[in-house]
């Protein structure tokens, strides 16, 4: 758990609320749990998915399952109010332990972290009733391009996916995850794309995914810098060209993720 490449700091439980509102709009076009009474959320940290899926799904109770003690406390903090309709379990989802079984599951930025990914597919499988739910939204960071090319930002991110990969994560887990569906057991899967591709005809939303993406980026730095991958000059030189790209006339900004539906 150590090894996890965000780590667990006030800043970056705080980041992943400010992302799950952004990136709200987008993950949630295609997901429906409309039907379904208890869902299962997987390495659900802080509770940021869970506050969009509760105000989405009226009728959902979730139980929330997180290997890491801190998010799980900051999640409760940030769900109280709805303690009738949340629980939380801190495990790790290698050894899925739960006395229930669930119509719907939910996995956001998670899978990425997990060295066996289909293991805790498998694990998920044996917690399901017949016909449920399973919706996954997963990172394929190899979509990512800018116009103009940033060389400090390129240098940055191949240590960032370098980094993860050597940790036993997976940077382009989401292109894979029809396979993993598949070899876990999982039945009726279909996958799409979802991200932004945004230039100088949003300029709002250009600079606002740009201060997103930059945070995201700095999650990793302490690792690798410590791993001696990347100096805190080159962070600083990757900030900052970042944060010049929103002016740049012909600037251009593209990053895919994948989601995936399957059922049992
Ligand atoms: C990037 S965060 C995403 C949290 C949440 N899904 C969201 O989108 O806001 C990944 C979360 O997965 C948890 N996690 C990673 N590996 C896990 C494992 N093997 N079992 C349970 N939780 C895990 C981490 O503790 C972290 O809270």
């Amino acid at each position: 758990m150590s090894n996890y490449l965000h780590g667990f700091i006030p800043e970056e439980q705080q980041r992943l609320i400010d992302q799950a509102g952004f990136l709200a709009p987008k993950i949630f076009k295609k997901i429906d749990f409309s039907g379904c009474k208890h869902l299962l959320e997987i390495g659900s940290g802080v509770g940021a998915q869970t506050q969009v899926l509760l105000s989405l799904f009226p009728q959902l109770k979730i139980t929330c399952v997180d290997y890491s003690e801190a998010q799980v406390d900051k999640a409760k903090e940030n769900l109280r109010g709805f303690e009738d309709r949340v629980t939380f379990s801190v495990q790790n989802a290698m050894d899925l332990d739960l006395d229930q079984k669930f119509d719907s599951v939910y996995i956001c930025w998670v899978l990425e972290h997990i060295a066996e990914p289909r293991i805790v597919l498998e694990k998920i499988q044996r917690h399901l009733l017949p016909g449920a739910k399973v919706f996954l939204t997963e990172v394929f960071n190899s979509t990512h391009y800018t116009f103009p090319s940033l060389p400090f930002a390129q240098k940055y991110y191949k240590a960032y996916n370098d980094f993860q990969s050597r940790i036993g994560g997976h940077p382009n887990i989401g292109a894979s995850l029809g396979n993993l569906l598949q070899q876990a057991g999982f039945t009726q899967i279909s996958h799409w794309l979802g991200g932004f591709h945004l230039d100088q005809t949003h300029p709002e939303e250009l600079k606002i995914m740009v201060s997103f993406w930059v945070k995201l980026m700095k999650s990793g730095a302490g690792h690798l810098i410590k791993a001696g991958l990347i100096t805190e000059e080159e962070v600083r030189k990757m900030e900052e060209e970042y944060q010049k790209l929103p002016a740049n006339e012909n600037a251009v900004f593209f990053i895919q993720f994948v989601q995936a539906f399957a059922t049992v």
